[in-house]
């Protein structure tokens, strides 16, 4: 998904070369989230124009392009005051090129440039006003009518603030954005805003701020007015208009994420929709053009905790593997403050006060997507038993294409790694509106799921930036299984079911360390898969989550066709794609489903099938029936997918290696999808 990062730097000096490679590592920072092209613009060192250096591919490459042009960038040369803006692209709008790259422009000299992550739905409208305006489009995206439409605003209203200016755009567009803009009418000022795409800034100043909040102002309630399509707002007037900060020598940072700003800053502040964030003669200010219903007067500096090294490889060669072998540690994280396993409690802080609201409402709705999703389907049949309510499990997008009836007296969680997916958002705001209890269980503090949600479980795995989820698929389904045990905790007839679940997680750390030992077996199996065209995963009960989350992870990261196979429909169909070439696995754990799945297996091996197996340690008698198996420890029926799961994302990692695929940045994907 597209990453912005822009660096300002007030009245402290920098040479341009330290400026290029503060945005150029701004961007290495956000590359996890993927991308096929990136931009950088900055003052040109002759004149007052803008250079833009853009290139396809990786961010290396834009690094090697600025390199071979530093002569002309003056890269030592040093300026006081400077407003640099940078950008990865994941193409929606028009295949990866260079003239398609951000930062997009408004003209052929640079008036305005503009890096922009999300889409712009009425894009064709607003580009044939402004070619009938006189305005020709370089490019294929939607961008490029941001950057144009400033200028035509520009063009009319030359008093008008960069600040006025670009509120003025936002009025005229529709769709998801996070958009910063510089311009050389307005050097050294950066303006930055959003409405469904993420966007923070950090602040770095020498001395601490005085202050924990930027006040919010408002504009006066007003209508458009004036001629044309695209009528203008009014003046806002200056009063009080940029509220200074208490040391002038200031550094901002915007960024799609904290992951870019966290080694210069953790002073940060994440936009809301519709802010219009202004930093002009080094002070910031945060408008919005009108007053909504609860708006705050004011947007709090969030301290954030996350070290730089927690978002680091530390010794591993990819993300992805530090993730998954981090579980042991993560899953504790989740469970730290929460698990009291000496008195068998559990508390969830977020979401106490709602208990009581919670164990009276109709049904639980659990939306989400990929594997988010899956963290969902793993811990439904737990959910069932320990609450006795009906549980709808969703994926978001479906869920919005239904428009499902949903109640004031239901609870819906969403479930989301990144917080900011942009289908689980929409079904959130649906639901919102429908007047339902909405519980956001994200990873990501300050996220747009979180903000959004009257209540929630933090899972506290940790950053994770290898695209493909593993450490916070654990952290979800334990959230859930807590959540399941809070429910519960005043039946008696489930007293045991309890403590031998709680028995279950205080062991689990132990256990997926033992799971973790098969990493060299998995990895021999992966140089027998490798080659392989298709991998079927088959399951059912607690495990079949497993098997969907199994063949997500293989399918993204080794682009090998794969399916999880609910064991139960073997003989509605998929038993027709079993021979002895077919690579089949299977999850036969001793549970209440084993003879279905011993049925299952037998009649797999009656069609010459050869299935690899994952069972319990030491269970010779399952074993006996295949030639190759991985044995997991044994823990109580509904934790056993925590670490069933594992061996499969150590699979999919190692035929992703063995096939030269890329592990933390699969071809087509982003980590945050943040569009429809
Ligand atoms: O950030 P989220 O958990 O909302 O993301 C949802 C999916 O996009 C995500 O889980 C995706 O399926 C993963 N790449 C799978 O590994």
């Amino acid at each position: 998904m597209c990453g912005i990062f822009a660096y300002l730097n007030y009245l402290i000096p920098k040479k341009r070369e330290e400026i290029l490679e503060l945005l150029v590592n701004g961007l290495k920072r956000l590359e996890y989230r993927g991308y096929d092209s990136a931009g950088v613009a900055v003052d040109s060192a002759a004149s007052k124009d803008i250079s833009i250096i853009k290139k396809t591919g990786k961010v290396a490459l834009l690094e090697e392009e600025i390199k071979s042009r530093s002569n002309e960038l003056d890269v030592s040369g040093t300026v006081e005051t400077h407003c640099g803006i940078a950008h990865t692209r994941w193409a929606t709008h028009g295949i990866p090129n260079e003239v398609n790259s951000h930062p997009q422009r408004s003209d052929p000299r640079n008036g305005f440039v503009v890096v922009h992550n999300g889409i712009i739905t009425n894009y064709k409208a607003v580009q044939t006003f402004l070619e009938k305006k006189g305005h020709v489009f370089e490019s294929e995206t939607d961008t490029e009518i941001i950057a144009k439409l400033i200028y035509h605003f520009h063009e009319q209203h030359p008093n008008y603030s960069f600040r006025e200016l670009v509120e003025n755009v936002v009025q005229q567009l529709e769709g998801a954005f996070a958009l910063c803009f510089k311009s050389k009418y307005f050097p050294g000022e950066c303006v930055a805003t959003r409405r469904g795409s993420p966007l923070l800034v950090g602040i770095k100043t020498a001395t601490r701020l005085a202050t924990d909040h930027i006040p919010i102002l408002y504009g006066k309630e007003h209508r458009p007015h004036g001629r044309g399509e695209f009528p203008t707002l009014p003046r806002t007037g200056s009063t009080s208009e940029f509220e200074p900060l208490e040391d002038k020598q200031v550094e901002y940072f915007f960024a799609s994420d904290a992951s870019a700003v966290i080694e210069h800053t953790n002073r940060v502040i994440y936009f809301e929709d519709d802010d219009v964030a202004a930093v002009k003669n080094g002070s910031l200010s945060i408008h919005r053009v009108r007053r909504g219903g609860d708006d705050p007067h004011k947007r709090e500096i969030t301290t954030l905790k996350m070290e730089l090294q927690q978002i680091m490889k530390g010794n591993y060669d990819f993300f992805m593997q530090k993730e998954i072998f981090e579980q042991p540690e993560s899953v504790i994280n989740t469970m730290r403050g929460r698990m009291n396993f000496e008195n068998g409690t559990v508390t969830l802080g977020g979401i106490k006060e709602y208990i009581p609201e919670i164990k009276r409402c109709r049904r639980l709705m659990l939306i989400g997507c990929g594997t988010s999703y899956h963290s969902a389907v793993a811990t439904r049949q737990l959910l069932e038993e320990l609450t006795e309510l009906p549980v709808m499990v969703e994926l978001a997008s479906d869920f919005l294409d239904r428009t499902t009836p949903v109640f004031r007296d239901d609870v819906c969680f969403f479930i989301s790694q990144s917080g900011e997916t942009a289908d689980t958002l929409m079904a959130l705001r649906y639901c919102k509106l429908r007047g339902a209890l909405i519980i956001g269980i994200t990873n990501t503090v300050g996220s747009s799921i979180c903000r959004e949600s009257h209540c929630g479980v933090h899972i506290n795995a940790g950053p994770e930036i290898g695209v493909a989820s593993t450490k916070a698929y654990t952290s979800q389904f334990i959230s859930l299984v807590m959540f399941a045990l809070v429910m519960s905790e005043d039946r008696l007839s489930l007293r045991q079911r309890r403590q031998e679940i709680i028995t279950g997680l205080k062991n689990l750390q132990h256990q997926i360390g033992e799971v973790l030992k098969l990493d060299n077996k998995v990895k021999l199996l992966a140089e027998d898969l490798y080659k392989k065209k298709s991998l079927l995963i088959m399951g059912r009960g607690f495990n079949f989550a497993t098997c969907l989350e199994g063949a997500l992870k293989v399918k993204e990261l080794t682009y090998m066709h794969s399916e999880g196979i609910m064991a139960g429909e073997l003989k509605h169909g998929p038993l027709a794609l079993v021979d002895e070439t077919m690579p089949v696995l299977m999850i036969v754990m001793r549970d209440p489903v084993y003879n279905k799945c011993m049925n299952a297996l037998q009649q797999v091996t009656a069609r010459s099938g050869k299935p690899i197996l994952i069972c319990e340690e030491g269970d010779q008698e399952t074993m006996s029936y295949c030639q190759k198996s991985l044995e997991v420890p044994k823990t109580v029926d509904c934790l056993q997918g925590i670490l069933t799961v594992i061996p499969m994302q150590l699979l999919s990692f190692h035929i992703a290696v063995l096939k030269g695929c890329n592990v933390d940045c699969p071809r087509n994907l982003a980590k945050s999808v943040t569009v429809e």
